[in-house]
């Protein structure tokens, strides 16, 4: 994205409201090998995180969905970033929260490109990952980064830890259906999990994380060609190996095959998983499937990548 898009107040016009807005994410392939230095192949989605800031005591107003520990995050973080500027910041969010959608890190890039835009100097990129990375270190301490990067950039990427981003250019519409299946356990607490498990076998889960790697890099080639038929299978087989590492759920299976039942090409949780969460399903056209299970009391929605 660029400075023009990012945008940048003079001082002089913070008297006004000053908004901005970050994207969620969804993972299509490599959630959890990220963290190991692979590739992850991630896309911001169309629903996301506004912040809206007008000159005051600096402060961040917690949106009325966020549980005790998360609201507590939010100041930990909202203080790492701001310092003392002056602005008295409100954030509204369509996307579900803490549900592997990337919410910590939309509202990271939401909030970190009003305090950015009320610094008044050029800014792009570079300058919001850096300080949205600042408060997702408070929300989830050592992040692999693909969420505010994803967010930050605002499309599909192959992103790597240490290494350059690549954005991916789709050679047809990537039509994505999430669908929720419910709450879940914080990313910390399964990243840690799998830490340990890791840790217990490492010479197995290094091939695993690996070959996750492997698939992360084939889908991208996948969709630059437009064939939607390999990528689906892809995510199948992504999904196969994060139940294997203990990642799934009898929640998220059961979503994965009701997408595969409704001709999804593919499907998989997508973000940290554990018990609950989000679950991706890839259609040529996703509006039967939406209609179904909608009638049906799933949420979910659409996103094109
Ligand atoms: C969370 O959206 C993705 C994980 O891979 C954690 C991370 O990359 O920091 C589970």
């Amino acid at each position: 994205m660029s400075r023009a898009r990012n945008g940048a107040a003079s001082s002089s016009e913070v008297r006004s409201e000053l908004t901005a807005f970050g994207p969620g994410k969804i993972i299509v392939i490599g959630e959890h090998a990220a963290v190991y230095g692979m590739p992850v192949l991630a896309g911001a989605i169309q629903r996301g995180v506004t912040a809206r800031a007008v000159p005051g005591p600096t402060r961040i107003q917690a949106p009325p969905e966020l549980t005790p520990p998360q609201a507590e995050a939010l100041q930990r973080a909202f203080a790492a970033a701001a310092g003392d500027v002056g602005l008295s910041v409100s954030v509204t969010s369509d996307l579900p929260v803490g549900v592997g959608l990337g919410s910590s890190a939309a509202l990271s890039v939401a909030v970190s490109r009003v305090l950015l835009q009320a610094r008044g100097k050029p800014f792009g990129v570079k300058e919001v990952r850096e300080l949205a990375a600042k408060m997702e270190g408070e929300f989830h301490g050592t992040p692999s980064g693909v969420d505010h990067t994803t967010s930050a950039r605002g499309e599909l990427i192959l992103y790597r830890k240490e290494g350059p981003t690549k954005a991916v250019k789709a050679k047809k519409p990537v039509r994505i259906v999430v669908a929720i299946a419910g709450v879940r356990t914080p990313t910390k607490t399964t990243v840690a999990g799998l830490r340990e498990r890791r840790m217990t076998w490492p010479k197995r889960y290094a091939r695993l994380f690996g070959e996750i790697g492997v698939l992360a890099a084939e889908a991208a080639r996948a969709v630059t060609r437009g064939d939607l038929a390999e990528l689906g299978d892809l995510m199948t087989v992504n999904h196969g190996l994060l139940w294997g590492m203990g990642l799934s759920s009898e929640r998220l299976d059961a979503m994965v095959r009701r997408m595969r039942s409704l001709g999804a090409l593919g499907a998989k949780l997508t973000g940290a998983g554990g018990d609950g969460g989000a679950v991706i399903g890839l259609f040529e056209d996703p509006s039967d499937a939406l209609k179904r299970l909608t009638a049906d009391g799933v949420q979910c929605f659409e996103s094109t990548l």
